[in-house]
């Protein structure tokens, strides 16, 4: 694992987006995995930065996205879709014929999961794979349990998720969607590489569960340390609680 600690959620970002930028680089077609969420939000504004300042192309990206809500469309406010076109697609030079995330809104939804599958095989696989952590340990919606060898398919989101979502849906944890499609943790665990990046005190007993409390189903973002090549991106409050022996390998960027 490389671990690397940052001030505070504005220079987690720029660390993070650094990093998916000389991803993007390295490759002539790269494929990047991308994720929703809070967090995100700082990274996919200064991937745009650097698109704006010319210092980023992504016209030979393809992209899948982690997951979306079941039954919200691509139109949808609150829908992963829209988020991406908001956060990102819309100020960079992605050609949105290679964006993919899962159909919510699909009538056939194992049929679904199934294509979607298939299409990241056929794109050669993910070179990096962004993932954010849930209060539930969940990267992607891999609630608990979900075994390692899972593969995209329709879950049930847990309460506390639907808690931790409900600002986008009037603060209702009721009106989130309960259930969403996710690519699985085997999938996840199939990218080239991952990057799992977590800021703000709320995150830091999930994330020193993740990072040291035994490597199991019951906390999805415990797979990520099976992972060959896997980068863990932090702020100061999110490694609040890790121990002084993983803190002494980490990199600190202060
Ligand atoms: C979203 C996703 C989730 C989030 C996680 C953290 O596509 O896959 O696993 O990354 O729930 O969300 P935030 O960043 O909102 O705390």
């Amino acid at each position: 694992m490389k671990l690397i600690i940052e001030n505070d959620a504005g220079t987690a970002a720029t660390a993070a987006a650094q990093l998916i930028a000389e991803e993007i680089g390295a490759h002539d077609t790269p494929v990047l995995g991308l994720a929703t969420g809070r967090t995100m939000e700082g990274i996919y504004a200064r991937l745009a930065q650097a698109h704006e300042q010319g210092t980023l192309d992504f016209s030979c990206v393809t992209s899948f996205n982690l997951d979306e809500y079941v039954g919200l469309s691509a139109e949808d406010p609150r829908s992963y879709h829209y988020y991406m076109q908001d956060h990102l697609f819309r100020f960079v030079n992605i050609d949105l014929h290679r964006t993919h995330l899962p159909d919510g809104a699909a009538t056939d939804l194992d049929a679904e999961c199934a294509a979607y599958e298939a299409q990241i095989a056929r794109s050669g696989g993910i070179d990096l794979q962004l993932l954010g952590i849930g209060d539930t340990g969940h990267i992607g919606f891999n609630e608990p349990p979900s075994s390692f060898d899972t593969r995209t398919r329709c879950v049930e989101l847990d309460e506390a998720t639907r808690e931790q979502n409900a600002a986008m849906f009037g603060g209702d944890p009721n009106a989130v969607p309960h259930e969403a499609l996710t690519m699985g943790v085997g999938t996840i665990l199939d990218a080239r590489r991952l990057l799992l990046v977590a800021t703000g005190p709320a995150k830091a007993g999930i994330v020193a569960k993740a990072l040291e409390g035994p490597i199991t189903p019951e906390v999805s973002a415990s797979a990520i340390r099976l992972h060959k090549n896997y980068v863990v991106i932090l702020d100061e409050a999110s490694a609040a609680e890790l121990s002084p022996a993983t803190l002494a390998h980490a990199q600190r960027n202060a």
